[in-house]
């Protein structure tokens, strides 16, 4: 994530801090322009940090370093209530059958495979799927709420204008892929109750977009589901 996301995840996190108050209840719904507690009416306030899974090995950065559950700890020592958990298109698409233990066998990351058998080893065999739900649960455990953010399509940094994920039709960014992985992420994470929302694509941008004198990542269309009961924004951000 560039410095230019951040500032844009700033503006996103920004915007939800508007819509306010303590709560953390999963059940959200809307009530005008606010997101509420289904259950108190309470109005209910996101407080998320960026958590990057879609990088080439798939899996929530970090996990060498410190056990899972002394990362999550940190989210509420800071204040913060929810998780943007990125995802890679192709994780679900293309490696779904992939365990982490190869991905970082295949990488040569010789250094962080040690790191995770030391601190989550159980992660290893798991598949990139199997493991981006684990990180959803033990979010869960954490009475942490999850952004489920479909950042790109091949797993990787993002973004570059001409990276081919940029927009439709760019070589890694097919269409009808990207509905399969959409759906196959609404799969995996149905009846998750601390998934709240989903972002459907991370800023859309690169020279296929049609907004005229904004091209590269001047423009970037960020479209957010709010999970459960239906609210849907288009936050548009320049
Ligand atoms: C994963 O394995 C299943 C069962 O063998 C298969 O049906 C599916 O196509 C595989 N998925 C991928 C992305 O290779
Ligand atoms: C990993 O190491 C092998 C053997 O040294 C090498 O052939 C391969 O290209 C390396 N892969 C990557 C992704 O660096």
């Amino acid at each position: 994530m560039g410095n230019h996301s951040q500032l844009i995840l700033l503006l996103l996190m920004s915007l939800l801090a508007v819509l306010a108050s303590q709560s953390h209840s999963f059940q959200l719904s809307a009530s005008n322009r606010w997101l509420v507690d289904s259950g108190s009416g309470k109005r209910v306030k996101l407080r998320c940090a960026n958590w990057p899974a879609h990088m080439g090995v798939m899996l929530a950065e970090g996990l060498d370093k410190q056990p899972i559950n002394h990362i999550i700890l940190q989210f509420h020592n800071l204040g913060l209530n929810c998780v943007r958990l990125t995802w890679a298109t192709f994780m679900l698409t293309r490696y779904s059958n992939q365990t982490v233990k190869q991905a970082l066998d295949s990488l040569n990351l010789t250094d962080a495979k040690a790191g995770i058998a030391k601190n989550n080893l159980n992660v290893l065999t798991m598949t990139h799927p199997q493991s981006y739900v684990y990180v959803v649960d033990q979010l869960a455990a954490q009475n942490i709420m999850v952004l489920a953010d479909n950042h790109i399509s091949e797993p990787k940094w993002c973004c570059a204008p001409d990276d081919g994920n940029a927009f439709f039709g760019d070589t890694n960014f097919d269409p009808q892929e990207w509905l399969q992985g959409l759906s196959m992420a609404a799969q995996l994470l149905k009846g998750k109750p601390n998934v709240v929302a989903m972002s459907l694509r991370n800023e859309l941008r690169g020279r296929l977009q049609n907004a005229e004198g904004l091209v590269g990542n001047m423009c970037n269309i960020r479209l957010l589901l709010l999970w459960g009961n239906i609210l849907s924004n288009i936050v548009v951000e320049l």
